[in-house]
């Protein structure tokens, strides 16, 4: 059985005393039980979050990297920094940072290599833009995606990999995906890793939805077979509404 994983994205928002309150407003409320909850602030606010999430349930998790150990590379962080923080996971190849920050499916691969390197679980973003579903090539473009981010990763790294299957029209836009279609596309990337791989690893990595959930909309997406979890940007940021989302059941 997968464990369900819901992960707030909190992209450019919130400073470090900002995120600190969100985090006490949050735990003024029990975690429901039965799924994983992890939140991914800024890189500036994650040593203040990991400190208050001490002591609970919630994990705490990055929202890039760099894939080198140390070294010139103003401006970037490395998978030690991020494991001296407490972080469990990373996001990986997010939409907008292949948008705007020159992610590739090589870099995507290299970052996951490096996580898995030590000892960060990587949530692996990928989908297809509004054109593509347009023209009916979801399907090839996120295959495509999914095996040049896993490739090389051995076989034993694979159950510590979580997919979140975001489709760049429903991001930020309130337009999500029906729970139905994000199924299907999540099957088929299921289907995928266990022809690069095994299915037997395929069945234990965890794939969520990403794109405009909602506490409204979590529930008809969490109901799908193939779906186990959402990672979520907008209403991450506001505690009843990702409280919402995470007391799904
Ligand atoms: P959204 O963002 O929930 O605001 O649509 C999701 C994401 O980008 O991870």
């Amino acid at each position: 059985m997968r464990k369900p994983i819901i992960a707030g994205n909190w992209k450019m928002y919130k400073t470090h005393l900002e995120a600190k309150d969100l985090v006490k407003e949050l735990k003024e409320k029990a975690l429901p039980a039965g799924v994983e909850v992890v939140l991914c602030p800024p890189f500036t606010a994650l040593a203040t979050v990991g400190e208050e999430l001490a002591g609970t349930e919630i994990g705490l998790g990055a929202q890039d990297l760099f894939w080198e150990e140390e070294g010139a590379y103003t401006g970037e962080v490395s998978p030690a920094m991020l494991r001296e923080l407490g972080c469990a996971y990373v996001i990986i190849g997010h939409s907008e940072r292949r948008q705007y920050f020159g992610e590739t499916d090589e870099s995507v691969n290299k970052k996951a290599k490096a996580a898995l390197r030590h000892g960060l679980k990587p949530i692996i973003c990928v989908g297809e833009s509004l054109a593509q579903r347009e023209a009916g090539e979801t399907n090839q473009f996120v295959a495509g995606q999914m095996e040049k981010a896993l490739a090389g990763l051995a076989p034993e790294e694979i159950p510590q990999v979580v997919i979140a299957y975001e489709p760049i029209w429903a991001i930020g836009t309130g337009r999500s995906s029906s729970g139905a279609d994000a199924n299907q596309v999540i099957g088929m990337i299921r289907q995928t890793i266990a022809n690069q791989f095994q299915p037997a690893l395929a069945d234990q990595v965890r794939i969520q939805y990403g794109g405009s959930v909602k506490p409204n909309n979590i529930k008809e997406f969490m109901d799908q077979p193939e779906i186990d979890g959402a990672l979520v940007g907008g209403a991450s940021l506001k505690a009843a509404d990702f409280y919402g989302i995470i007391s799904y059941q």
